[in-house]
């Protein structure tokens, strides 16, 4: 039956892969809930959207205004007409221009409180706001400068531009136009009916002094237009022009000019990522080279310039794709989702001992990561899939706008890089509880602070482009800059109907960079991880750490508080360990030896923590166990049994001293000793979900069971540990009571016949009825193994042990089989005899003529006990003493009882702890 090649990687894998695949099914729900996640949030978006459209997207200031011309009996509107007559200003920009009406092309002037004073003196005007508007002149030639006459009237607004000249706002806005002259007069201010078709409005004209200076030189204009440059100190005066011309080397032949303009007086009007400008620029490049036509021809000459015209332009609604808008955040937080989901599961194993247990039982690490990173990938694929195809079906725009396969690959790396940052993380946590709670930080922070502050950094143009870059090293935010630029291409579609991402605007877009990102991170994560896993593996587990700690301030208080009896020489009794110890030395020196663990010396020692000295947990253990043997380990808690079986099974590094298994070195093939060692932890580790069934058959397939083999061992182990009736072992495992979990346990450490067993209090918790067929289980799988069995049980120690050693503060006090030990350390016959008080003297009368140096050790209402050295009697001695007191008076009961294991334990533990106080 016992096939003692150790499993291959495949097969290993494949005893993972199909526990899992049993494992999820089980689980299908939360598998499917969790895929269909992706649905509900798509659902919620939508609902936002279509509240956005009702409430924004089609409220009436978003589209051109209507009123009602006819109205039916119940004062519903019949027929409505549209159109710019009848909207507001914010309504006006949405209607149709078939005809768009020609515009007055107006020059940029200064607001008054920020015109450039002349004269000081008249520093005033800025009060009154009638100081002139000022433009500067330069040249190689003065008297060419100075002929030019540019402010000659020209008409100028100090409003800003809009985004689009439609409705101008220096037309439409309550600001008054203004006429620049070189002179005025007071009767020149005028107001007139403004007509632009179809809308007619009152519009005021005022005239406004224009002054056209000249400066010796271009240097001399940057001064002047740049001193006392406001520059966010509101007090300082500005000192602002109209604008200013170097006329070069313009001559008659010529003409060469350079403008300055301010180009801060602009509407800005932003389509993501672009922003749109219009400045009034054009009137002020025909104002010079009007002039230059004057001086040239002669002042009657005119280069008419009336008015400038937009492109006719269809109704259009305001149709802002807010999935697209929030989209971003949104869907960083739905992909996000999932990386919780992935470390609280890696980490439940971690926390839960499942991992390690399977690593005890052959599981290498590579089957298990690559099982588990399939696993995982799967998932998250089919999560993204559902999400693709929800989004694309509820018509979300940032799904639909963009090339599917490069919207695939970037999910795809997105969630590879997720699935490694898991696995990197989960090496950090030890429980659940801490590593979701980060991970949730890692969620909302990701969704938020992308939503926030990376986008706005990313959307101000001063933030620098590298440092753009070294936030995105950062998963949460190069994820979130893939989905900005879907959503940037998504709404530059929906808006002018450009092409979505495309594979061609790869490198356009900052999408190369993201994917470069994710993939370098994707590998660099993957490295680390798998170093991460082997310097945490190598190390100790924590909570063993802590537990440690606790004992250490514990069992002082122990040991002074059982400070009784004689201080024996313990070296004489230690005669046995001393053998033991030899026998190990000369095992050590043949090449191959029959036995199947031999420890030679192993120490350990746990360094001081807190202040408290280090803590020497085994100091020096040898012991040679044969196949077919097994070792009782007993010892009271805290004296080292759970280290010296945490470093059998490669939980902890031996400190000195080491152990061979099999031949194999526990420090360097622990790995190998894995594929032929089976291991009953003192806490049932089982996976809620599946049945004692399916335990067996996954523990049996990483024993390199197969096939008909296989079963048939799993059906002898079911019934070797009574849990093959009445359907148990299809029921799973979290129904089972703490007793069948426990005989499960001890089954899964005995499939497939390991070489050596660790088993940690196997039968505890277990009536005595289960408690006998386990026994009974361990004895004869016993044949082929070598057992080391810790027990607190002495009747369990004394029916399956071949041999017992007495473990006491890191030490072996004493080893041997159970019946060696009872002699050697047992030595007495306790007996009791119960009459009635009057008779008391003469039971111990009695007693003493038995045995003279008999202890009288308990006595209670006619009942005593003595303790008789053995050495002195004989028990039909007793007998015939007894049978004589009967004679004499009434006895109601006695008994004389042989030393038990249970004195024989105590005796040891308490001496050596004696000696360990008064050495
Ligand atoms: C400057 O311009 C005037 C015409 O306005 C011309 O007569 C004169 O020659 C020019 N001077 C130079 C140095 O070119
Ligand atoms: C400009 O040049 C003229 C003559 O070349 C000179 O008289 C005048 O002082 C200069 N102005 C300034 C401000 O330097
Ligand atoms: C340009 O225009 C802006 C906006 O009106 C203004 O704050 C600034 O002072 C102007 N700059 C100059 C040099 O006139
Ligand atoms: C115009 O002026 C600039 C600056 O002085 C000069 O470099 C350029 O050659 C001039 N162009 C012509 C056509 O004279």
């Amino acid at each position: 039956m016992a096939n003692h090649v150790p499993a291959s990687f495949l097969t290993r894998a494949n005893a993972l892969f199909r526990k899992n695949l049993t494992y999820q099914k089980r689980n299908i729900w939360s598998n499917v809930r969790l895929i269909v996640i992706p649905f509900y949030l798509c659902v919620l978006l939508v609902g936002i959207q279509v509240l956005f459209d009702t409430q924004v997207n089609n409220s009436a200031d978003n589209r051109c205004g209507c009123r009602c011309i006819e109205k039916n009996g119940d004062g519903k509107c019949e027929t409505k007409s549209c159109g710019l007559e009848y909207s507001s200003l914010t309504q006006a920009s949405f209607c149709a221009f078939p005809n768009p009406p020609p515009l007055l092309p107006l020059l940029q002037i200064p607001r008054p409180e920020t015109r450039s004073v002349v004269d000081p003196v008249r520093g005033s005007c800025r009060r009154t706001g009638s100081c002139p508007v000022t433009i500067l002149v330069t040249g190689n030639n003065h008297s060419l400068g100075a002929s030019m006459s540019l402010t000659n009237l020209l008409h100028g607004t100090t409003s800003e531009a809009d985004y689009t000249n439609y409705l101008d706002p220096g037309l439409h806005s309550d600001l008054p136009i203004f006429q620049i002259r070189p002179r005025c007069m007071p009767s020149t201010n005028l107001s007139f009916l403004f007509r632009q078709t179809p809308l007619t409005f009152h519009k005021e004209v005022r005239c406004l002094q224009g002054l056209s200076l000249w400066r010796n030189s271009s240097v001399e204009v940057n001064d002047e237009i740049f001193k006392g440059y406001l520059q966010g100190n509101p007090k300082k005066i500005t000192n602002e022009v109209a604008a200013a011309y170097d006329f070069l080397n313009t001559d008659k032949k010529n003409f060469n000019v350079s403008i300055w303009y301010n180009s801060s007086y602009k509407g800005e009007f932003k389509i993501q990522d672009r922003r749109v400008n219009y400045v009034r620029v054009p009137r002020s490049v025909n104002l010079v080279s009007n002039a230059y036509l004057r001086f040239l021809r002669g002042p009657g000459t005119k280069m008419l310039f009336d008015f400038v015209k937009e492109m006719p332009k269809q109704e259009s609604i305001l149709r802002v794709d807010i999935a697209s808008v929030i989209g971003p955040v949104f869907l960083t937080w739905v992909i996000v989702l999932l990386f919780p989901v992935i470390l609280n599961s890696l980490v439940y194993e971690k926390q839960e001992r499942l991992r390690i247990i399977m690593k005890m039982h052959g599981l290498g690490d590579g089957p298990y990561w690559i099982v588990t990173y399939a696993y995982f990938l799967v998932i998250s694929t089919l999560y993204i899939i559902c999400l693709i195809i929800f989004g694309s079906a509820i018509g979300l725009k940032i799904f639909r706008f963009n090339d599917y396969s490069i919207q695939f690959v970037f999910y795809f790396l997105c969630i590879n890089l997720q699935i490694s940052l898991a696995f990197l993380v989960s090496s950090v946590f030890a429980k659940v509880k801490t590593a979701s709670v980060v991970a949730y930080l890692y969620v909302f922070g990701s969704g938020l602070l992308g939503g926030s502050l990376f986008q706005f950094l990313l959307e101000g143009l001063s933030f620098p482009r590298r440092w753009i870059f070294v936030m995105e090293l950062y998963p949460g935010f190069s994820l979130y800059r893939g989905l900005y630029e879907f959503s940037v291409y998504a709404l530059k579609r929906n808006l002018n109907g450009s092409d979505g991402m495309k594979w061609k605007h790869f490198s356009h877009s900052a999408m190369d960079e993201v994917f470069y990102i994710i993939i370098v991170e994707w590998f660099l994560t993957l490295i680390a991880a798998y170093y991460m896993d082997r310097v945490s593996s190598s190390a100790k587990d924590p909570f063993l750490f802590l537990k440690k700690a606790f004992k250490k301030s514990t069992s002082p208080q122990r040991h002074s508080l059982q400070r009784k009896g004689p201080a024996v020489s313990i070296e004489m009794e230690k005669l046995d360990v001393a053998q033991e110890s030899e026998k190990v030395k000369q095992l050590m020196l043949e090449s191959s030896t029959s036995h199947a663990i031999v420890c030679d010396d192993l120490k350990k020692v746990y360094p001081g923590r807190d202040g408290n000295p280090p803590k020497m947990a085994v100091r020096g253990l040898s012991l040679a166990v044969p196949s077919g043997e097994c070792f009782g380990m007993l010892g009271p808690n805290g004296a080292g049994k759970t280290s010296f079986i945490n470093m059998m099974t490669g939980l902890v590094k031996p400190t000195s001293g080491t152990a061979f298994v099999q031949s194999l070195d526990i420090c360097q093939d622990m790995d190998r000793v894995y594929t032929s060692m089976g291991v009953c932890p003192q806490h049932d580790l089982l996976w809620e979900t599946l049945t004692g069934r399916e335990h067996l058959l996954f523990y049996g397939r990483l024993k390199n069971l197969k096939g008909s083999d296989l079963h048939h061992a799993v059906e002898e182990s079911l019934k070797s540990v009574n849990l093959f009736r009445g359907g148990v072992a299809d029921k799973p495992a979290g129904k089972y009571s703490g007793g069948m979990k426990r005989r499960l346990s001890v089954a899964i450490s005995l499939i497939g016949s390991p070489k050596m067993v660790y088993m940690d209090e196997p039968s505890t918790g277990l009536d005595p009825a289960s408690r006998r067929s386990l026994w009974t289980a361990i004895k004869s799988a016993k044949k082929h193994t070598a057992i080391i069995l810790t027990t607190h049980s002495m009747e369990e120690a004394e029916f399956l042990c071949d041999r017992l050693g007495i473990f006491v503060d890191g030490r072996l006090q004493c080893i041997g089989n159970p019946k060696e030990l009872k002699g050697r350390y047992g030595g007495s016959y306790v007996f009791t005899m119960t009459t009635s008080s009057e008779h008391e003297k003469d039971v111990e009368l009695l007693v003493q003529d038995v045995s003279q140096n008999a202890k009288k050790i308990y006595h209670i209402a006619g009942t005593q006990k003595f303790e008789i050295p053995k050495a002195e009697v004989r028990i039909s001695q007793v007998f015939q003493a007894v049978e004589k007191a009967k004679g004499k008076f009434k006895v109601f009961a006695w008994g004389l009882a042989d030393t038990t294991l249970e004195d024989v334990f105590i005796k040891v533990a308490r001496t050596c702890q004696t000696s360990n106080i008064l050495s």
